[in-house]
């Protein structure tokens, strides 16, 4: 018979960035743009860019080393694997298939989700649930994207916002009660997909000469719009969790909000009525690097830390579909 756990954990971080720096000057070379605008439009100084055939999952299984290491599991101990993605090696096997041979782990379920830039939030809620049920004991969680091919270097309303990289977290059973994801939530509003989208190389424009020629495998986006939902349904998420748990939003050391502009997380901030240190950002050096960008300022906070044991952290993403979610930890 299962047992389900007292609690789930977040045992070990880890979080992968491509060598290649592209400072905001870089992209005034591609662009009609200027470091000034970038800066004080985002908050980005600069973005790393995976190199050539350096793939999601080579950083994916980078970032998964690192958090094995941290939760100081031995890999076979591993029995799930979820990886997060917009941008995979390729439309299939999963990027978490791929994953699991380079990190070397047993024939563990493994497979994608595709939430965009709540990507890790949902996954971590997913394999948080399965761990939950008592039938997987410790899982890996994974945010990775190699948005830098999607990017349309004609442009310069998208192409400066966004980077590469990866994060991963291992989640692990505990028998210590009140500790670790006290819960999470999700969402989505599928009414308006060309808000930010992909629109060719599915099966709605399959990859064609013609879909090539009109740019259609770039990623697009409707940034204004996409901006005013985001702050709203991050402020929205954030007090229902709270919310369902008795809490407010005194009780919580640090949020790490998805990092896509400083602007949102400003707004978020004043209208949420907490002081902007309470938010983890790395914009500057990160750009938005979609579902793998909570992760990566989670890991970095905890490395800096910004994280002791006892906090309550919380973690809140918005991203294309639109989809939106958030967990809230207490650090073990
Ligand atoms: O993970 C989710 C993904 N995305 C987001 O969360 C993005 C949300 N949106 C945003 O972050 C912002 O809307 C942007 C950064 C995309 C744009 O900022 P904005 O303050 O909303 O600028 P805007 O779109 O109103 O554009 C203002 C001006 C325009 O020029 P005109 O029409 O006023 O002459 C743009 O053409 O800025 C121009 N512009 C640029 N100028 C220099 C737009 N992009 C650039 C650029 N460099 N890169």
């Amino acid at each position: 018979m299962l047992r389900p756990p007292a609690s789930i954990i977040i045992a070990g971080t880890g979080s992968y960035l491509p060598e290649k720096v592209v400072t905001n000057d870089d992209m005034a070379r591609l662009v009609e743009t200027s470091d000034e605008w970038i800066r004080t439009r985002t908050g980005i100084r600069e973005r790393h860019f995976a190199a050539e055939g350096e793939t999601t999952s080579d950083m994916a299984t980078a970032a998964a080393n690192k958090a094995i290491a941290a939760a100081g599991i031995a890999r076979e101990e591993i029995d799930l694997i979820v990886v997060a993605t917009m941008t995979p090696d390729m439309p299939f096997p999963s990027t978490a298939c791929l994953v699991q041979a380079k990190v070397g782990l047993g024939n563990v379920t493994a497979f994608d989700v595709q939430a965009a830039c709540s990507g890790y939030v949902y996954a971590l809620n997913i394999a948080s649930s399965m761990l939950q049920s008592g039938a997987y004991k410790n899982a890996l969680v994974i945010g990775a994207e190699k948005t830098s091919p999607i990017l349309d270097f004609q442009d310069r309303t998208t192409c400066v916002l966004f980077g590469d990289g990866a994060s991963a977290a291992v989640l692990s059973t505990s028998a210590q009660p009140g500790v670790g994801i006290l819960g999470s939530i999700g969402g989505a509003d599928g009414s308006n997909p060309e808000l930010l989208y992909q629109p060719g190389g599915g099966t709605a424009i399959p990859a064609s000469v013609d879909s090539i020629d009109a740019r259609q495998h770039f990623l697009k986006m409707n940034g204004k719009e996409i901006f005013k939902l985001a702050v709203r349904v991050m402020e929205q998420a954030s007090l229902q969790i709270l919310d369902q748990h008795g809490l407010t939003t005194k009780d919580v050391a640090l949020f790490i909000p998805h990092q896509a502009n400083m602007r949102i997380i400003e707004s978020l901030a004043k209208r949420m009525k907490v002081p902007l240190e309470r938010f983890h950002n790395n914009l500057d050096r990160c750009g938005n690097t979609s579902a793998a960008s909570v992760g990566i300022a989670l890991d970095e906070a905890f490395r800096q830390g910004r994280i002791q044991s006892g906090d309550l952290v919380l973690l809140v993403a918005f991203g294309a579909g639109l989809t939106w979610g958030a967990s809230l930890v207490k650090w073990h």
